[in-house]
């Protein structure tokens, strides 16, 4: 480790004349070195999300597999040697198009077969045929780029992901979590081409709970100088000394290239502004070639402003790196200034003051669109949570994706981010390592979590030493925080002897007290609680329909109360706050019920984000606003005169109860508590008024509604980026005659979209719906089958192009995976090849997909001509087949070349052994919902373009619901 000489920032003057005399050099040598051919551009990061190509390959069947069945080499046999749907030069035309992130798990069909992790959906090893999927994408790499450092990045594939670039095998990656890449840089076609292929099997599960399908996450390409900031490579941590932070800048340069490399690091730190407020270099370094190396160095911000839960603010580090007077990368790392301390006897401290962690756990999934969550989505979700006074979420039971990360950095939540599997094994080691190294210098994240719930090692003695070596390991790549494990047993044992922080799982698993008798030197924090389960709008238990009620009244053996779970931790100051089961329903885990329910009830809000009612009840004790809530809703014809139950939540000191104006009493409200009255029903007007030191500060109402009248859309934004990824969340309610919400609404609502949107995903956070999440166009292909192949002298007015001719005695054609050119002669050929029409009531589009046989081709169905539209010297041809060309059943397809097809498929199998397939587009069925306790949602995302999005919802019998968005043109962005 080299300690860099660097200017303090305490003289305001010195650090600056260092930045401005280099960047004036620097921007000079810029310019002048540029020379063709040797781009000395920057370091560029691309979004690698559109334009994919999708099909399901298949777990069981290596044929169905994409496997070049009749190639003598496997794919690892030789560099290079991809085959089959890994082969460049695999005609992909017949696979859906689609951009990532991309879950292929919750677009499946809801089946009882499934597994009841991943909420019954139709993936896993009971589905070989949907439980590999293949994805490719074509990209150009320009000319220029020789000479540079190409990586791809995925930050998340699940799972077991095999990648091949231009056929050649890049690696394997298990895990359907930790961020992964690979080196690109001399497997490229620089000026052409390049094809990207990656096989995703998610037959096993990692976890006990919804995990999705695919590359779902984004994909990134990064392209540097051959000398460059490594992957994740710095680490800023920061120490306040008096008024000032010495901030501490590690940074580990690779010199990639075949040569010796002397630089020099410069060192920047922007504040939120912009403004340069701190800086230094370190001239003169040097690197061997093909080395890497860790460079510190340590810089002084004067009177910083901290990063905290109220004002998150970021600073950033710039690492330029110059070589021979050239600026050969600039790399930009976010961070934030501020302290942690953990507690044994008072609980965790932010910038010295204390923090009661009022956080949930959450796994990763949102209604409609599964694991395949769009940034903004990350967003309304975290927003939603402080909406309820949270400020800190765990990412259970796994890394999460980066991009919630800088929402929660911009947002100020705090984060203690999880590890998946406890162990100490190079794999192991390996996830823990890119986990780490890419999250450290997040200022949201405040504890990491080793794993959870080890149940085979947390009360024995092998927990002791896994967690204890664990630890240490993971202390060497971020000595600034704390470790936690979350554990649900043995305390007093196992892991929790030798974990920084104790992690409870459940108070009803154990003593916290006890335990904090025994280790009174350890910090604390109740890493999981609750559980409690409740359906959102539900207040009459229907078990057939697998609802619950939404009063604080259920939960499992191993379960509290929300209120219980609350109350028991605020009265432990010395536990540093909990982090409640969960806050989202997610898929799987459909305790208590399983089958045919599809999604878990622990939710404090429900898969779409929509509160449920325990909502307020934390509302009311974790945040600084005045709340109050009533429940149930008061549409119950057919109850009157009967007692109902009527809560309410919130924190004023006393609340009375009308009912159409008559007292139903007034109560004081305890402490971390909620009120009850029990109510004969009328229809009309429940009324609470809410009171401080006397004074009516608030009220709240439920009244009984009319009948649904018209459908309302609510937004979470009306503007969104027109880039092709960004979202709107929009409510669909129904409302009376009168304009108020429906609670009881149920009706199936029907959505149009028009203009620059499409809608991606829809929900209703029932949790035993097993209406579609999405509705998609089925892109599939038909094989020609029976190739054969004939001679003939000359290409006119040839009768074997007719439906009947009788082909029995030709020759067959691209038999046994290759076709080397049958024959050397340039003799005109027809050939000749069968396929059978679809059934579908859907109308599918056809298109004939085929490689050019020869320079002059002419394509016929059933003896009918088709034009080729094709513009000439392409090696690929598509053509419309209408549905009048078609005869039900058997298809007859004919070509005529001008020479035998002679083009080599050097990789052959597969589809490829077919010179043509037919891709059969089936057009998506209309996108619809029904409501569920009156609300639904819809995701609705850019489609790319700027402009004016126009959705329409309608429903039998009440007037529909119009709302405009705005898709505006984002900021310039860089995008393959
Ligand atoms: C915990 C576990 C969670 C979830 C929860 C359900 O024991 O850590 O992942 O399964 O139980 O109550």
């Amino acid at each position: 480790m080299i300690k860099l000489a660097c200017s303090t920032g305490r003289s305001q003057i010195g650090f600056l004349f260092v930045v401005a005399a280099l960047w004036v050099n620097l921007s000079a040598a810029t310019a002048d070195s540029a020379s063709p051919g040797h781009s000395v551009a920057a370091r560029e990061r691309m979004l690698m999300d559109f334009g994919w190509r999708f099909a399901f390959g298949n777990a069981n069947d290596p044929a169905r597999d994409f496997d070049p069945a009749n190639n003598f080499f496997s794919y690892f046999a030789k560099a290079g040697n991809g085959a089959g749907a890994a082969a460049p030069d695999f005609d992909d035309r017949g696979w859906r198009p689609l951009n990532v992130p991309h879950d292929w798990a919750v677009e499946a069909a809801f089946d009882g077969r499934g597994s009841p992790s991943h909420g019954f959906k139709a993936v896993g090893r009971k589905f070989p045929e949907r439980s590999v999927g293949w994805y490719r994408k074509s990209f150009t790499i320009p000319e220029s780029d020789l000479g540079r450092h190409v990586t791809i990045q995925f930050d998340g594939v699940f799972r077991d992901s095999q990648v091949w670039i231009n056929g050649f095998y890049l690696g394997r990656e298990p895990s359907g979590y930790t961020s992964f890449n690979y080196d690109l840089t001399d497997y490229l076609n620089y000026g052409g081409e390049n094809v990207i292929a990656v096989r995703v099997d998610a037959s096993l599960e990692e976890g006990w709970f919804y995990e999705g399908a695919g590359i779902y996450r984004h994909v990134w390409l990064t392209k540097t100088a051959p000398l460059h900031v490594a992957q994740w490579g710095t680490f800023v941590s920061s120490e306040l000394k008096g008024e000032s932070a010495e901030v501490t800048a590690r940074t580990t340069v690779n010199n990639d290239s075949t040569n010796s490399a002397v630089f020099d690091c410069v060192q920047t730190i922007e504040n939120a502004d912009g403004q340069p407020v701190a800086s230094g270099q370190a001239p003169g370094l040097s690197l061997k070639p093909g080395a890497t190396m860790e460079f510190r160095c340590i810089l002084t911000v004067a009177k910083p402003t901290l990063w905290s839960i109220e004002t998150p603010c970021l600073y950033k580090l710039v690492t330029t790196l110059v070589k021979d007077g050239v600026l050969v990368d600039r790399y930009e790392t976010p961070f934030g200034i501020r302290t942690l301390r953990w507690d044994a006897i008072e609980g965790f401290f932010l910038n010295g003051k204390r923090v009661e962690l009022k956080g949930t756990c959450n796994h990763q999934d949102h209604a409609g669109v599964g694991v395949a969550v769009p940034d903004e989505l990350n967003v309304y979700r975290l927003e939603q949570l402080k909406k309820m006074g949270s400020n800190a979420i765990r990412t259970s039971h796994n890394p999460p994706t980066p991009e919630l990360l800088d929402a929660c950095d911009r947002l100020g939540m705090l984060v203690m981010d999880e590890n998946r599997l406890m162990g100490t094994t190079p794999e192991v080691y390996s996830q823990l390592e890119r986990f780490m190294r890419r999250d450290r210098n997040h200022p949201c994240v405040i504890i990491w979590s080793l794993g959870n719930e080890e149940w085979n090692i947390e009360g024995n003695p092998k927990g002791t030493r896994i967690a204890a070596t664990m630890q240490a390991h993971a202390r060497e790549l971020d000595p600034t925080r704390r470790f936690t494990a979350a554990i649900s047993g043995g305390w007093g044992e196992g892991t929790s002897v030798s974990i920084d922080v104790m992690g409870f799982n459940y108070y009803s698993h154990g003593d916290n007290d006890k335990y904090h008798g025994q280790f009174p030197n350890k910090p604390s924090v109740a890493t999981e609680d609750a559980s409690t389960f409740s359906t959102r709008g539900i207040y009459v238990e229907d078990l057939e329909h697998q609802h619950l009620t939404a009063y604080d009244t259920n939960r499992p053996d191993w379960g509290l109360l929300a209120e219980d779970s609350w109350s028991h931790y605020a009265a432990r100051p010395f536990v540093a706050g909990l982090f409640q089961w969960t806050g989202f329903d997610y898929r799987g885990e459909e305790t208590p019920f399983g089958w045919p329910a599809i999604s878990s009830q622990f939710g404090i809000l429900d898969t779409c984000g929509f509160p449920k009612d325990n909502f307020y009840y934390y509302q009311a004790w974790w945040s600084d606003r005045p709340v109050l809530h009533l429940l149930p809703h008061w549409n119950w014809p057919g109850m009157e005169g009967r007692d109902i139950d009527v809560w309410c939540h919130g924190n004023c000191e006393e609340v009375e109860l009308f009912l159409n104006g008559q007292s139903q009493g007034r109560k004081k409200m305890k402490q971390n508590s909620h009120l009850e009255w029990k109510v004969k029903y009328a229809p009309g007007v429940l009324l609470a008024r809410g009171y401080k030191n006397g004074q009516e500060i608030l009220t709240d109402k439920v009244e009984t509604t009319g009948d649904p009248s018209a459908i309302q859309l609510t937004p979470h934004t009306s503007t969104i980026k027109a880039d092709g990824e960004d979202v709107s969340v929009i409510a669909v309610q129904v409302n009376d005659e009168k304009g108020r919400f429906v609670p009881t609404g149920s009706n199936e609502i029907r959505f149009q979209i028009a203009g620059p949107g499409r809608i991606i995903g829809v929900g209703n956070g029932d949790p035993s719906s097993h209406e579609p999440d999405q509705y998609l166009p089925k892109v599939s292909s038909l094989p020609l089958t029976h190739w054969r192949m004939k001679t003939v002298d000359s290409l006119t007015n040839r009768p074997e192009v007719e439906f009947a001719y009788d082909d029995s005695g030709w020759r067959s054609a691209f038999g046994g995976g290759r076709y080397r050119g049958d024959t050397a002669s340039a003799q005109p050929t027809v050939y000749r090849a069968i396929f059978e029409s679809p059934e579908s009531t859907r109308h599918p589009r056809l298109t004939l997909v085929l490689r050019k046989f020869a320079d002059e081709n002419s394509v016929y169905i059933n003896g009918q001509p088709l034009t080729l539209t094709n513009p000439p010297g392409g090696v690929d041809l598509e053509l419309s087949l209408s549905e009048d060309l078609l005869r039900p059943g058997r298809n007859v397809l004919a070509v005529l070349a001008s020479a035998p097809a002679s083009r080599e498929n050097r990789n052959g199998g597969g589809q490829e052994a077919n010179p043509a397939i037919i891709r059969v587009t089936e057009p998506a069925p209309q996108w619809k919902r029904s409501l569920f306790s009156g609300l639904a949602q819809v995701i609705v995302q850019s489609t790319g373009d700027p402009g004016e999005i126009t959705l329409t919802a309608e429903a039998q019998g009440v007037s529909e619901g119009v709302l405009k968005l705005q898709a505006q043109p984002p900021a310039k962005g860089n995008a393959y």
